[in-house]
């Protein structure tokens, strides 16, 4: 442990304040203490938290130029991620991911980033102008799970777009695999290009060494990690981590700033400040014992007919160097049935809340909260679906995998030029003004700027009969609807 980690000087100045110091608050929010909280709210969570449901003044410091106990708090979670510098978020990494790729990009800039990336990468194209260079990831062809990019194809894109800003990668996928990102680093900085990790799915990453190493420890310049995910902090809440100089700290603080709110909720703040004192004093044991559980019941699951578990047999030395267990992608294919339906079934028949389903597999993400019982019931969802569907090796369900259709316009060209509304079977051909996907994981199907392919259409069919809802498109009386631009 480093020093200073059993601190928690943003939570303990915010729990004087609200709890303690008897102030009579003449500032806002206007609650006053949760004084004009309805009664129901306060019946279902309590009185206290509304109590440090506050305002920034000097004693607890301001998000936008920490100097005071945000500083300190910020300092301390650099310190455990093995950052120069931390900033806590209040917007997710969502915001992150837009605060990293704004640092460094403007308007025509290009960006090297894999087209399964997550939606807040793609509206940071629209906000900043960058021209994506789109890397094609490695598709696991058995799941239909998408894995990292090979170092070959991202040498190739620094080789035909030596002028690249930067380049943008997910560490880990959300399926809890990780390219060769240290080698995929170095390659990038040996031509001066800041490399920038969508580590959200992996903020538990320096905290267990069986855990793949940290973009922070592999040298990538910024990174952010989605505390709320897996490090144990309230939703929304976020860091930021920065190192180096190939990127100013100075530049990260003045985009940060532009976008976020000027009244950061202390909640998320002092969660994420208690979190990182939980992760730093408790994370080696406790994530052992994780490590322990998740082991058992992935073996536990894989012995169950016809269920496969996705892990390091997977591994390549490159697309898929690393793997997370902590993500337990259970393929249920050879039932016949998609990981969609499936996804629906545990939830209604064992009460079993998973991350998401994918054509062919479901996830259930392990984290700090869980235990033995959470682990048993799971297993029992399993062992429940072997029993209630028919191995059935014939009948598989379609893959839909990453499609790259045609980057016609750039997503910030097409998103401000004028669109209309054309129903989806008469869209092919025509250039989508939208994001198109499934949520989660919200990896779009066609973005502002790319031409919507007779595969697209499918693929969009095949979700919404699978039961999902699909962001981006408008269901009218007469059937469903996509932005396209005007003049295609
Ligand atoms: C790969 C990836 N990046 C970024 C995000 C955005 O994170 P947040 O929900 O913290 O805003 C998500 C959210 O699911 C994600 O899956």
């Amino acid at each position: 442990m480093k020093n200073n980690q059993d601190a928690a000087p943003l939570f303990n100045a915010l729990v004087n304040y609200g709890l303690k110091s008897g102030a009579t608050p003449f500032d806002v929010p206007g609650h006053k203490f949760g004084k004009a909280i309805p009664q129901a709210f306060k019946d279902a969570v309590g009185e206290n938290i509304f109590k440090l449901d506050v305002n920034s003044m000097k004693e607890l410091d301001s998000l936008s130029n920490p100097i005071g106990v945000i500083a300190e708090a910020e300092q301390l979670a650099a310190e455990l991620f093995g950052a120069e510098n931390a900033f806590f978020l209040v917007n997710g990494s969502t915001s992150g991911v837009q605060q990293m790729i704004l640092s460094v990009c403007g308007d025509h800039d290009k960006l090297i980033m894999p087209r399964n990336a997550h939606k807040s990468t793609y509206n940071a194209l629209v906000l900043s102008g960058a021209h994506p260079v789109y890397l094609e990831p490695h598709n696991d062809d058995e799941s239909g799970v998408s894995m990292g990019v090979t170092l070959q194809s991202v040498k190739q894109a620094l080789d035909m777009h030596p002028d690249a800003k930067a380049l943008f990668l997910l560490h880990p996928t959300y399926f809890g695999y990780t390219q060769s990102l240290k080698a995929i680093i170095d390659l990038a900085h040996r031509r001066n290009v800041p490399v920038l990790v969508d580590q959200s799915h992996g903020s538990h990453f320096s905290l267990h060494e069986a855990f793949p190493p940290s973009a922070m420890a592999l040298g990538a310049d910024m990174a952010t990690i989605s505390m709320h995910k897996t490090g144990g902090s309230l939703t929304q809440s976020s860091i930021l981590l920065h190192q180096g100089t190939r990127i100013k700290k100075s530049y990260v603080r003045s985009t940060i700033n532009v976008f976020q709110t000027s009244s950061a909720s202390y909640l998320l703040l002092a969660s994420l400040d208690i979190a990182r004192r939980q992760l730093a004093l408790e994370g080696q044991e406790r994530f052992t014992t994780l490590l322990d559980q998740v082991n058992a019941v992935r073996s536990r699951i894989a012995a169950l007919p016809g269920l496969e578990v996705l892990g390091t047999e997977r591994l390549n030395g490159d697309s898929a160097f690393r793997f997370d267990p902590t993500k337990i992608t259970v393929d249920v294919s050879a039932y016949g049935v998609s990981g969609f339906k499936a996804y629906d079934y545990f939830k209604a028949n064992h009460n079993v809340q998973l991350e998401l389903g994918e054509s062919h597999v479901v996830l259930a993400v392990a984290a700090i909260g869980d235990d033995e019982e959470a682990f048993e019931r799971l297993y029992q969802a399993c062992k429940g679906f072997t029993n209630d569907f028919t191995l059935n090796h014939k009948t598989t369900p379609r893959k839909i995998g990453v499609h790259m259709p045609e980057m016609v316009y750039t997503p910030r060209n097409a998103f401000f030029l004028p669109s209309a509304l054309v129903k989806l079977e008469q869209s092919e051909g025509l250039i989508s003004a939208d994001s198109i996907m499934v949520y989660p994981p919200g990896v779009p199907l066609v973005v502002p700027g790319e031409r919507v392919t007779a595969r697209t259409i499918q693929d969009y069919r095949f979700l919404e009969q699978e039961g999902n809802v699909l962001i981006g498109a408008h269901q009218r009386d007469d059937g469903i609807y996509i932005n396209v631009l005007a003049s295609a």
